[in-house]
């Protein structure tokens, strides 16, 4: 069975894969998206312009703008990944993740509430709105603790706490208006395309220019990987058959600490480069002041969404991670852009970091 899906932030890192997804499986698609910094529409490549595709620049947080686009494409499935995304940025500057990931929220489900009020039969049986949101909501866990989809909400960045915000939301208007939400929790994306002022690909791109490699603290914080294609199937997945009002964990049962993960792209790249000045790679870490409030420790724990609609990851870091590795080394036109883009859409103030230094100033923005 197709679908006509709405996707917000549909052109950023994991929305753009999705959109791809939903297309290939023939799906009909309207992409919903602000275009900030994150977002561009060369992540979707040729996707864009796909029969079954349409574009729409608007905010989520813009109620006007929601109902324009949801009166016109009339979704049968809804699927909301447009937030600000980036913690050094919320530490910075909270009121974008205010706005979006709260606000945005907020205005989508209530739009989507009276999108559903007026669908009849399958229509309105199939519906769904998927809520994406992250594991930093659960808060920073002991060696040994997993995060589960009961455990206790304990956001510690400005960023976690706009996203619970967001999962609170969600819940209320499934509990009190009826609307079939089910909401995913997910672990640390990596993969092509994602912005190059994350950790895995910051590092790729600096390295292979020869630049500094900035590792917060210690580097022995704990994060659980997970492809991003992989990520995407399990949306599609809970979008399909997740049950309305339940809450499905996603990770890629992959724990890494960001040195061994730092170290591992090293010895990618002085793989692919043997010509390099700069090998071998790890030579260039340098350790910097930790982040504010860093949570030490995400795991999860994927056996509902293992059991309940057998999803499972495909991909291994080791796989994933090089498949990665050669898509920023052959796609210099693409970082060039995005940066270009996303240079011209901030403003001054916030290219800064939380230690005072400009995002340039690390090779990423
Ligand atoms: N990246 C991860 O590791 C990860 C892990 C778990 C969950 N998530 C969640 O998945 C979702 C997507 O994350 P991502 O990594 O692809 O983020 P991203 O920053 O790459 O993309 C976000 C997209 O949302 C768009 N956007 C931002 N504000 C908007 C607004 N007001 N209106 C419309 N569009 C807006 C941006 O233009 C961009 O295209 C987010 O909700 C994030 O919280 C991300």
């Amino acid at each position: 069975m197709t679908h006509r899906v709405l996707v917000t932030g549909g052109a950023g890192f994991i929305g753009s894969a999705l959109v791809a997804q939903l297309l290939e499986a023939g799906d009909h698609v309207l992409t919903f998206d602000k275009l900030t910094y994150a977002g561009h529409r060369a992540n979707l490549g040729a996707w864009i312009s796909h029969p079954n595709h349409r574009f729409v620049q608007g905010d989520v947080a813009e109620r006007e703008q929601v109902i324009a686009a949801i009166e016109e494409f009339r979704p049968t499935r809804i699927m909301h990944l447009a937030a600000e995304s980036h913690v050094d940025r919320s530490i910075a500057a909270a009121d974008d993740f205010i706005r979006t990931n709260i606000l945005g929220t907020y205005v989508m489900l209530q739009v989507a509430a009276a999108h559903y009020d007026r669908l009849e039969g399958a229509e309105r049986d199939d519906f769904r709105f998927l809520h994406v949101s992250t594991d930093e909501v659960f808060g920073s866990l002991a060696p040994g603790a997993y995060f589960r989809e009961d455990v206790q909400y304990q956001p510690n960045s400005p960023y976690s706490a706009s996203k619970a915000a967001s999962d609170h939301l969600a819940r209320a208007w499934r509990h009190t208006y009826g609307l079939p939400v089910v909401v995913s929790n997910c672990s640390n994306n990596y993969g092509p395309r994602q912005f190059p002022e994350k950790l895995i690909p910051l590092m790729i791109l600096n390295a292979a220019e020869g630049k500094p490699l900035p590792v917060y603290g210690d580097g022995g914080q704990v994060r659980d990987w997970l492809y991003v294609e992989d990520h995407a199937r399990a949306l599609t997945a809970i979008a399909d058959k997740g049950r309305p009002g339940e809450v499905y964990c996603v990770g890629g049962e992959c724990e890494r600490t960001n040195m061994e993960v730092v170290h591992t792209l090293c010895a990618l790249l002085d793989a692919s480069l043997p010509a390099s000045a700069h090998r071998p790679h790890a030579g260039l870490i340098r350790h910097v002041t930790d982040r504010p409030g860093h949570d030490r420790r995400y795991a999860m724990d994927i056996a509902k969404i293992k059991a309940e609609l057998g999803w499972a990851p495909r991909e291994s870091f080791e796989t994933g991670l090089a498949k990665t590795v050669e898509w920023y080394l052959a796609h210099h036109d693409w970082r060039a852009q995005v940066l270009a883009d996303a240079a011209a859409r901030l403003p001054e103030t916030q290219h800064r970091r939380t230690d005072g230094s400009m995002f340039e100033k690390r090779g990423s923005l």
